[in-house]
């Protein structure tokens, strides 16, 4: 069940006593504002998560969820000798659920355990039409081409997907990977829209200059500077000066 301000006191603050990377206040306030955007358009579906730790940006994507909708979360979880390239770990089911329990106790949420190369077709039927899809699990160039490609076949008409780890210099493949998968895949349905703070957003293309101009004006001056990214117009959200 939505509950305002249970979301707000976890921007505010509430995340940061989740162990995780990929969310601090300022990033939730830009989740938040794709999330106004998309229920304002009556946009609806699963808010999904490839690479969860401990929760961090899952229990976000739980509180954004509404009424019908449901926050999905996808690890290998203890199965950390799948984690091929040692990204995060040491995480477990349990922690996820008991941090899930404290910041968003009434929120839907499912967590599989599954390896993002293999899930089970049942699974991934779960994923269809996402509006909210968080990239941040395996960080080289293989796995990374393999999570972008079922965020881009699962994503619903108006859903926007997330790559975390697109600028870090220590993941050089996950920037490899989205530029491959650009160049070599005949099926782009969301591109890029607007880049910064270390991630890489794509919308789908029936909101993405919609959505790219609603989350433009909402941003601070120095934060507005326009760029070009895999040959569409997107802006920055690092600050310029
Ligand atoms: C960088 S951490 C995720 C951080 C989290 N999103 C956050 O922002 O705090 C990467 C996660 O991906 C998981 N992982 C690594 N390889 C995976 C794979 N092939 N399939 C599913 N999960 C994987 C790891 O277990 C780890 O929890």
């Amino acid at each position: 069940m939505f509950d305002q301000e249970l979301l707000d006191k976890y921007i505010s603050g509430g995340l940061t006593d989740v162990f995780g990377w990929g969310l601090d206040t300022g990033l939730a306030q830009v989740f938040s504002h794709i999330d106004e955007f998309q229920r304002n358009k009556g946009i609806t579906g699963p808010l999904v998560e490839i690479g969860v730790q401990d929760g961090r940006v899952l229990i976000l994507l739980a509180l954004l969820a509404r009424e019908g909708e449901r926050a999905i979360g996808i690890d290998i979880f203890e199965n950390q000798g799948e984690n091929l390239d040692f990204s995060g770990g040491n995480t477990s089911v349990e922690r996820v659920l008991s941090n899930i329990k404290l910041h968003a106790p009434n929120s839907d949420v499912e967590l599989i355990k599954s390896n993002s190369f293999r899930i089970p077709r049942s699974d991934l039927d779960k994923l269809e039409n996402f509006r909210i899809m968080h990239v941040d699990g395996g960080h080289y160039l293989e796995v990374v081409m393999n999570d972008l490609e079922i965020a881009q076949r699962t994503i619903g008409a108006g859903g926007v997907i997330v790559m975390d780890d697109f600028w870090h210099s220590g993941f050089p493949e996950v920037q490899e990977a989205v530029h491959k998968y650009f160049f070599t895949s005949p099926i782009i349905r969301a591109a890029p829209f607007m880049v910064g703070r270390n991630k890489l957003f794509l919308a789908s293309h029936e909101i993405r200059s919609d959505l790219k101009a609603y989350i433009f004006e909402r941003m601070p001056a120095n934060m507005q500077k326009q760029v070009r990214v895999l040959g569409y117009d997107a802006f920055t959200i690092d600050p310029q000066w």
